[in-house]
């Protein structure tokens, strides 16, 4: 079959990964050139992480307090209304519990579930083990941190990872072990971390399974080991036998085996589909958990608990919502919600908004009216600017915005593309010949192609002598970071898997394409109709 194609066959089986990594506008321009701010909230980088040992950190847990329980709420009230908001939403703030101190706002069922997992399986000295799957920002690792902190920090005494906590009535010697499997290199140190921990070692020998299990088995040591492996996607990738032989200890019920609950934690969407099974079918069937996005009610509470936390902090009242207004709040959730219910998203729109609003508002009065701004006087972020945050956050109709990030080749391919649809959409009902399989001539309706655009592109912008023109292969990767940051589709190619003929459409309107080119002389004139 002959091939049409723009790009090599190795390159174009390379195609879908070459497109994500080519980001053209980073979020940090993006923030910058909406919000104008200099240093946006992060992600964390997984990975990166360093494991410390429980031992290591005993009880001395420094963690923000941000809940609403009883009690004085000590906190730094220094800084602008606006500051202290922003802190509430700062990315790895310490999110808020509800006042059992245990469960996260609008994860009731997920904490009560796990929660009569460990004690009925406590309460009988059963080994078992279960399965939390979810999306990212779902609040899993936080929610099952969460019940685990209130376990320890309600111990009667601690010997480092090992607690004695009161359960349906009765005391239990419990070790509990949290592991991120992110910083696990290679899946076998999972067994010297849990030994560790439980043992109280600070020897990097190494150590087999056996050991371990004995050490588990112990009773002398604890009745029961509570292990968490956060981020187990991170494992399953590499030697699974590790992770088999965990599960397969906690669904042992013979006397004198390891005791141990395990708490697997999973993010990636089709582990379950890949992993899960694996271990139903070697007869270990793991309780299932599964964290579901949250939804725009469950979103909005989230937020309007932090605002209500901010109330509790100042004094201010519990039925007041300040500095953003109800339907701003609607607005952040529905978007949220809609996207994938990632609740950091939340967060960040709202921290986001709140550094604007800021801005603005510092550069509208005097200095020392904006220190005496009050949560009840301080301008609310509306829903206007929450929508244009959204957008920068999901990078969907920004039109001029968006661009003021491109550079001119991308700014060029763009244009030439708005071009060749407004040539495409006037050609419209026209049909041309093309010659069909089997070399009979067959008629078809014209329509946008990525080998349509680059023939356009060579013959009407005529950039040659200000930029030279792009070759194939530049074009082809100035497209696919158009279409990575949301400003361009492409379809999936025709039965062919000819990338060439697949189709492609601006997702920028020629008005907002326009408007966003109306200072230079020569985009305008790739984007005109000649
Ligand atoms: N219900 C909630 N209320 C307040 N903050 C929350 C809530 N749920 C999650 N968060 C916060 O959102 C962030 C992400 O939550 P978490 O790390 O638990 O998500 P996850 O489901 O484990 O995501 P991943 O799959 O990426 O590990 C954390 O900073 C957490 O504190
Ligand atoms: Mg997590």
């Amino acid at each position: 079959m002959k091939r049409i194609g723009l790009l090599s066959p190795e390159s174009e089986r390379k195609r879908h990964h070459a497109r994500k990594p080519l980001e053209v506008v980073s979020d940090d321009q993006l923030n910058r050139a909406i919000t104008g701010l200099a240093s946006p909230p992060v992600t964390p980088e997984k990975g990166n992480g360093v494991h410390v040992s429980q031992s290591e950190l005993g009880k001395a847990k420094r963690r923000l307090d941000f809940t609403i329980a009883e009690g004085t709420v000590e906190r730094n009230t220094t800084g602008s209304v606006y500051s202290l908001g922003k802190s509430l939403f700062l990315r790895g703030s310490e999110c808020d519990k509800m006042d059992d101190q245990k469960t996260l706002v609008s994860r009731q069922q997920e904490c009560d579930h796990l929660q009569s997992f460990i004690e009925t399986n406590l309460a009988k000295n059963n080994s078992a083990s279960i399965y939390i799957s979810g999306p990212p920002g779902t609040g899993k690792t936080a929610q099952t941190m969460s019940l685990l902190d209130w376990y320890t920090d309600n111990a009667k005494s601690q010997r480092g990872s090992i607690y004695d906590v009161q359960i349906a009535g009765r005391i239990s010697r419990v070790s509990v072990v949290k592991v991120n499997c992110m910083a696990v290199a290679r899946p076998e140190d999972v067994y010297r971390i849990i030994h560790r921990e439980i043992s109280q070692s600070s020897k990097r020998q190494k150590l087999d399974s056996e050991t371990l299990s004995k050490v588990l088995a112990d009773k002398s040591i604890c009745d029961m080991n509570i292990v968490v492996l956060d981020e187990l996607d991170n494992l399953v990738n590499k030697n699974q036998q590790v992770l088999f032989e965990l599960f397969t200890w906690a669904s042992n019920h013979q006397q004198g085996g390891p005791n141990l609950l395990l708490i697997g934690i999973a993010n990636a969407l089709d582990l379950t589909d890949r992993f899960l099974p694996r271990l139903k079918n070697n007869q270990i069937n793991p309780e299932v958990l599964a964290f579901m996005p949250y939804t725009a009610e469950q979103t909005k509470e989230v937020i309007m608990n932090k605002l209500r936390i901010l109330q509790k902090m100042t004094g201010g009242d519990l039925d007041a919502i300040p500095l953003i207004q109800p339907v701003a709040i609607t607005l952040c959730s529905k978007k949220v919600a809609s996207n994938t219910g990632d609740i950091r998203k939340a967060l960040d729109i709202i921290h986001r908004s709140l550094d604007v609003i800021e801005e603005t508002t510092r550069s509208k009065v005097t200095q020392s009216e904006f220190d005496s701004l009050t949560l009840e006087s301080a301008p609310k972020v509306n829903i206007g600017l929450v929508a244009k945050v959204c957008n920068s956050i999901f990078g969907v109709n920004v039109g001029s915005t968006k661009l003021s990030g491109y550079n001119l080749q991308h700014k060029l391919v763009l244009c030439a593309l708005a071009n060749y649809e407004s040539h495409l959409l006037e050609s419209k009902g026209k049909i041309t010949t093309v010659t069909g399989s089997g070399g009979s001539p067959r008629r078809k309706r014209l329509s946008s192609t990525v080998n349509g655009l680059y023939e356009f592109y060579t013959k009407h912008v005529n950039t040659d002598k200000l930029m030279g023109t792009l070759k194939r292969g530049e074009f082809i990767e100035i497209l696919n970071s158009l279409e990575s940051s949301g400003s361009v589709t492409i379809g999936s190619g025709t039965q062919t898997l000819d990338y060439g003929q697949s189709p492609v459409s601006c997702s920028i309107s020629r008005k907002e394409l326009l408007e966003a080119v109306s200072d230079n002389a020569l985009l305008q004139k790739v984007i005109t109709k000649d």
